[in-house]
């Protein structure tokens, strides 16, 4: 992509304030290591190549002091990612334009899959995300496990982040404090054109021990890291 995504108004939040619950670890996931450095470090790095120090980096407040990133910007996070989000976004400048939303714990993005989230903003989209298509059928289940309906998986997609956002939608979004598992849902409730560009397998989420095992494997494979990717 055009390295002058170093626009002037494009900024990043990664948000790394989770306790990773599922992953079960004692350190949290994010801060795990992956190859030579940790899972956040990566993370930040590909957002600080394309924002340079318009970076701020979300984090649980024991981390506030003992993060180790060259993250310009470090503030407490939420007890939920959404308010997460929302902490980061008030170190936004006000005079963002654009916004990408990212999660720490998703080290490997090819900086392609940002390349396309900005040529759908440059088309108009409020929101652009990385999705890929899925290959399981889906269902639809109650709690109990009785299945409710079988979507067409056609129209169904898995999205990843970073998630790319005009600023001004996305502080309007959060301005009424809501919740969801991802900042696109807000924008799309509240009546927002959010577009799905082509994801990578590689932006997997480190979510238990098996995607931790995967991600380094890519890294042993060669997968590229930021620095190898710098001109
Ligand atoms: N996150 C955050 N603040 C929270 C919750 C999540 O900043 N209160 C971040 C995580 O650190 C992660 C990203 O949001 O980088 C995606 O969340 P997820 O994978 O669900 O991480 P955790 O919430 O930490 O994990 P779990 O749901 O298993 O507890
Ligand atoms: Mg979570």
């Amino acid at each position: 992509m055009n390295r002058s995504a170093e626009r002037p108004g494009l900024w990043a939040i990664v948000v790394a304030a989770g306790s990773g619950a599922r992953f079960g670890s004692e350190i949290a996931k994010q801060f795990l290591p992956l190859g030579e450095r940790r899972v956040v470090d990566h993370s930040v790095a590909l957002m600080r190549s394309l924002c340079g120090d318009r970076v701020v980096l979300v984090v649980a407040p024991e981390r506030i002091d003992d993060h180790g990133t060259d993250a310009m910007r470090v503030v407490v996070g939420g007890s939920t990612r959404s308010e997460s989000v929302r902490a980061g976004l008030a170190a936004v400048a006000s005079d963002a334009a654009f916004v990408l939303v990212h999660d720490a714990a998703r080290p490997l993005v090819p900086v392609t899959v940002v390349g396309r989230l900005l040529e759908a903003l440059d088309a108009g989209a409020d929101a652009a995300v990385p999705g890929l298509a899925l290959t399981d059928t889906v269902k639809r289940v109650d709690r109990a496990g009785l299945v409710l309906e079988t979507p067409d998986r056609a129209s169904l997609m898995a999205v990843q982040t970073p998630q790319a956002f005009r600023a001004d939608i996305l502080r309007r979004v959060h301005a009424a404090d809501s919740e969801a598992t991802d900042d696109a849902a807000l924008v799309e409730a509240a009546g927002g054109r959010v577009m799905v560009v082509a994801g990578d397998p590689l932006a997997r989420k480190v979510t238990t021990d098996e995607d931790l095992v995967w991600l380094r494997a890519q890294l042993v494979a060669g997968a590229p890291q930021r620095e190898e990717e710098r001109p």
